[in-house]
């Protein structure tokens, strides 16, 4: 009669442990990372993203070229297929206003419902285990680049320029 119970309690530990660490962390949007990300003394991240070509590229999918690159491919319509959105609108299957930001901060850094309070966000720790992602070096961040520039519409990637182009770092850091 013990192996019964003791499987139950097995199982009930197992239970609650999936239910504790199993927190959902979701997409909050970039206007959220604004309010803290955009002064002189930050870093301005919201603005150089703003100003890059990231936020544009769903958009970029209702364009005459995005019509000509979807029609060779025999897609109806690229503002709807997955096959653009991948790399166009990541977040495009959580929800209208994420699809519309296009390639936006969580898509690099990662949901941002529990890391985006201000006594999280200053603990490095603590805001990892709440779901940012960070990189551990340039190579990490290519690597993160090219999953969707490596051979994009058949161009060359050149990091170090590209990066140089949107990078948006804390001064003195
Ligand atoms: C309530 C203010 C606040 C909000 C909202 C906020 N952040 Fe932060 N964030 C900070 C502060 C403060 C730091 C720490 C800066 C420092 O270390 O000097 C920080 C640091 C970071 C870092 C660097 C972490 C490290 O230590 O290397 C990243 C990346 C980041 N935030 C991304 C985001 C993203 C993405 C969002 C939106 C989902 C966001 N933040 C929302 C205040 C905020
Ligand atoms: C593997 C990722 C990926 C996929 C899949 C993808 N694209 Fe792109 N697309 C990119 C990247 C990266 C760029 C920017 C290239 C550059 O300028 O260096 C881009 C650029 C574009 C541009 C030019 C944007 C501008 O502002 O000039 C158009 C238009 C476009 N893509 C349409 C499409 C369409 C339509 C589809 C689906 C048939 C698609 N893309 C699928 C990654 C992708
Ligand atoms: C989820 C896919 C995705 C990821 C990840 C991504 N990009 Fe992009 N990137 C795009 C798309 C799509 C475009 C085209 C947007 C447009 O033109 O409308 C683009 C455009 C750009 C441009 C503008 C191209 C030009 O010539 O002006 C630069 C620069 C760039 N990305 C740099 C980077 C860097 C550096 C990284 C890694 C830190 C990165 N991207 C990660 C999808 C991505
Ligand atoms: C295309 C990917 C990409 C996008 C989009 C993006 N970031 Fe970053 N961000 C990075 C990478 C890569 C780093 C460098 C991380 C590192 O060095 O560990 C970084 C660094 C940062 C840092 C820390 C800088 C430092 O010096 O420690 C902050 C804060 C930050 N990003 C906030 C944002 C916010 C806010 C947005 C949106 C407004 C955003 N990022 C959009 C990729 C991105």
């Amino acid at each position: 009669m013990k192996k019964p119970i003791i499987l139950t309690v097995i199982l009930a530990a197992v239970v609650m442990s999936l239910f504790l660490s199993g927190q959902d962390f979701t997409y909050v949007g970039a206007g959220k990372c604004q309010i803290c990300h955009k002064t002189e003394k930050q870093g301005q991240q919201y603005p150089i993203w703003e100003m890059s070509n990231h936020p544009k590229s769903f958009a970029a999918l209702a364009s005459p070229q995005a019509a000509a690159n979807a029609q060779a491919l025999g897609i109806k319509d690229p503002t709807n297929d997955p096959k653009c959105l991948k790399c166009h609108a990541p977040l495009a299957d959580k929800a209208a206003e994420l699809k519309a930001e296009g390639v936006s901060c969580e898509v690099c850094h990662g949901p941002g419902s529990a890391y985006k309070t201000l006594a999280i966000m200053k603990n490095k720790d603590e805001a990892v285990k709440n779901g940012l992602k960070l990189y551990a070096n340039a190579d990490a961040i290519k690597a993160h680049c090219l999953t969707c520039h490596e051979n994009a519409h058949g161009k060359n990637f050149d990091f170090n320029a590209a990066w140089a182009k949107i990078k948006h770092p804390i001064p003195g850091k």
